[in-house]
């Protein structure tokens, strides 16, 4: 068998593995519930070869939507799995009337990928009556999770929607986020007792630090008293950002709807006006002409982060920069190549911060560099795009289905470099849908 052909049969038998009754968990007792932006990738890699597959993921996660229109980021289908903290009865939903009991779900959500996820269903499947169906039932519960973001997250209504959880930006403990962080004062903070799972499951040096967790059970405590929701939050939290990579997403996420909504005659013109004025401050608020990216900005603070990091590259995926800034992105991505990297760290790697190993903090995530690679090729950067996609397949080939890989040429030549969790599924659906679509 060809090397590709058998990374993409093992690809497939990790999904395989991860698949419950109707949604894929991540990854075994790590992360045994099912998570909402890993299941819009498993969905994309699905549906290249298992389209009831594809349906059921975003179905079971829609399952979880709230009355205000959240998406959760966990949908807890199991009450009884005691693998994981925090579990659905720490996130006690209860104190929002709208939140889903059955399934129980978090509290927060995460980059909000359902559009760009539906979309992909569709173009693979442009005639399928059972696709066309499902995208027809889905289209307007995706509108009204966008809606909820505009309308609970963008304080300023200028467009760009805030988070107030490292955990929805996906990249929890990244380094942008210390300095926001450093603004709670833990030791008054009264947190519950908790006992973290991870750490017993995964290597501690690959997972946020005890005081990062400490931060994040404060957060999370803010977040219920608030009942999930509503102007106190916006108020109350020392962390209120406006994250690059949560408002490219929603931005790609847009355009998809308005796409889908063209080729069936629905009614867009709601999001077409988020888009416009998304789109504008993006530009306007977001982009660093020195560290030639765009940045999150940290409401609360009113400032910009000072730091080069991977989510300001999903702009090139939401078709965001002009040609200027899409060049000077991509320059940046050659220097790291000339430097012996693998591409695309997701940390500046010549910042003291940068550490190659721990979570986002440094290493190469696999659905990251899924949509870089689809971003660079939106704007015809050939070989970027391609050293994007062969470094990651070659990270796998050599170590597995890894969460997150290490970046550095030398270190992946002599040491294990694939972090985290093995048999990961988003993993394995970007190695599926990266071989089947060049
Ligand atoms: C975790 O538990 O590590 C997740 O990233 C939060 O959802």
């Amino acid at each position: 068998m060809n090397p590709q052909t058998e990374l993409l049969e093992r690809a497939k038998s990790v999904l395989q593995k991860n698949l419950r009754n109707g949604f894929t968990i991540p990854r075994d007792k790590l992360y045994p519930f099912q998570w909402n932006w890993d299941s819009g990738f498993v969905s994309i890699g699905f549906a290249n070869y298992d389209i009831d597959a594809a349906i059921n993921e975003i179905n079971s996660l829609l399952s979880g939507q709230w009355e205000n229109g959240m998406i959760p980021h966990i949908i807890f289908h199991s009450e009884t799995e005691n693998t994981y903290f925090p579990n659905w009865d720490f996130w006690d939903t209860t104190v929002n009337a709208g939140a889903s009991q059955k399934p129980k779900t978090s509290g927060i959500s995460q980059p909000p990928v359902l559009g760009f996820v539906l979309e992909n269903l569709l173009q693979k499947h442009p005639d399928n009556p059972k696709v066309i169906d499902f995208v027809k039932y889905a289209f307007p519960k995706i509108v009204q999770y966008h809606n909820f973001w505009y309308q609970y997250r963008d304080a300023k209504k200028e467009g760009l929607v805030f988070i107030y959880h490292p955990w929805e930006s996906g990249r929890d403990n990244s380094p942008i986020w210390d300095d926001a962080l450093n603004l709670i004062d833990l030791k008054n903070a009264d947190l519950p007792k908790y006992t973290r799972q991870d750490t017993k499951i995964s290597d501690a040096k690959e997972r946020p630090t005890t005081r990062q967790y400490d931060e994040y059970v404060y957060l999370l405590e803010l977040g219920k008293r608030h009942q999930y929701d509503g102007k106190g939050i916006a108020e109350e939290s020392e962390f209120l950002i406006q994250d690059s990579l949560i408002n490219a997403v929603l931005i790609r996420s847009n355009e998809a709807l308005i796409n889908i909504g063209n080729r069936f005659g629905f009614d867009t013109k709601k999001v077409e006006e988020w888009q416009q004025q998304s789109i504008r401050m993006f530009n306007e608020k977001l982009w660093n002409e020195d560290l030639a990216t765009y940045t999150g900005y940290d409401l609360r603070q009113e400032k910009a982060f000072p730091y080069w990091e991977i989510g300001g590259l999903t702009a090139l995926f939401a078709n965001i920069p002009n040609a200027h800034q899409a060049k000077k992105m991509k320059a940046y991505l050659n220097n790291l190549i000339q430097n012996n990297f693998l591409i695309v760290p997701s940390f500046d790697v010549n910042h003291p911060l940068y550490d190659s190993k721990r979570y986002w903090r440094g290493p190469i995530w696999p659905q990251m560099n899924w949509m870089i690679y689809h971003g660079l090729k939106q704007y015809q950067f050939e070989n970027e795009a391609t050293a994007v996609k062969d470094n990651f397949l070659e990270l796998v080939q050599k170590f597995g289905f890894h969460e997150y890989f290490e970046a550095q040429r030398h270190l992946v030549e002599t040491t294990n470099g694939g972090y985290g969790g093995d048999n990961f599924s988003w993993t394995a659906s970007s190695v599926i849908d990266l071989i089947l679509n060049p």
